[in-house]
């Protein structure tokens, strides 16, 4: 009979690529991936809480890289400094919400610019130089926002929902030859400084739940467990999934 290996629940031995590391779940994500036995590259904007975040982590060989996803020159130069790695977090994103008759074309830019172009362009040019590892694993960060309706949030939820779509068809590519696995975890709302923003922007509200989670509300260790999980052996098998870490939130809504 076969036995549970716990070793493949662990990531030792693993490179891991954490953009957003410098905030909120991000942070969590690195933190988490390093208590689970990875090497991390840690990126976001700003160095100092980079650091912050790698003071905070166990184990030895982690770097920060500073760097502005959505500077084609920055993200190259992530790219150069990130070695080969097994493992891709995508959490660097905005949540910038404004209401429909208020936004123009400069906003959805800036928006699709960091939660989607930066997410798929770093990815491609990773690929393109053959920085994956083979068995490879990569995890986009969503949100809820994309599966159902929240108002003010129409470009931040359009920009976000894009990404589903994009990566099943990337885990059809890169899935045969190379057995990288491409996820998506839907996000629900977990208390970071992007929400603290929100609320003292006046704009809490239009993100606030539509209801009280059945299990009650999440922190962002929640969706660090959720990622390591993802990018560890003992989810192999599993590709194109959307991991709703929501604590039930969409029980009652229809969230495809
Ligand atoms: N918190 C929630 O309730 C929730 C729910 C669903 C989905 N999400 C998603 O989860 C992700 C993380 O959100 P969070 O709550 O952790 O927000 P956060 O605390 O504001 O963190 C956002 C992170 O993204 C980085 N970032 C933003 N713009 C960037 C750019 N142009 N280049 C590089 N890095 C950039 C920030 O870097 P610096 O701070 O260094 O500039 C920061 O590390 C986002 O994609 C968000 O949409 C969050």
């Amino acid at each position: 009979m076969s036995k549970l290996n716990l070793d493949a629940f662990s990531l030792h031995g693993k490179r891991v690529l954490v953009t957003g590391a410098s905030s909120g779940l991000g942070q969590a994500v690195a933190i988490g991936a390093a208590a689970a036995g990875a090497q991390v590259v840690l990126t976001g904007r700003d160095s100092a809480r980079l650091e912050e975040t790698r003071a905070a982590m166990t184990g030895e060989g982690h770097i920060c890289v500073a760097a502005d996803l959505t500077s084609a020159e920055q993200r190259a130069a992530l790219v150069s400094q990130a070695g080969v790695i097994d493992g891709l977090v995508h959490s660097a994103g905005t949540a910038a919400v404004r209401l429909f008759r208020q936004i123009d074309e400069d906003f959805i830019h800036r928006d699709f610019s960091i939660n989607l172009d930066a997410p798929l362009l770093l990815t491609q040019q990773l690929l393109a130089k053959k920085q994956i590892a083979q068995e490879g694993s990569i995890v986009f960060i969503g949100s809820i926002a994309a599966h159902i309706g929240t108002k003010a949030s129409s470009v931040y939820s359009a920009s976000k929902a894009a990404l589903r779509p994009a990566g099943r068809a990337l885990a059809l590519e890169v899935g045969p030859k190379q057995q990288i696995r491409v996820n998506y975890m839907a996000v629900s709302y977990i208390e970071t400084p992007m929400l603290k923003r929100l609320a003292e922007q006046g704009m809490g509200g239009s993100m606030a739940t539509v209801t009280e989670p059945p299990l009650g509300k999440g922190v962002p260790e929640d969706v660090a467990n959720s990622a390591v999980f993802l990018l560890a052996p003992a989810s192999r098998w599993i590709t194109r999934a959307t991991l709703y870490v929501d604590g039930g939130l969409t029980c009652q809504i229809s969230a495809q």
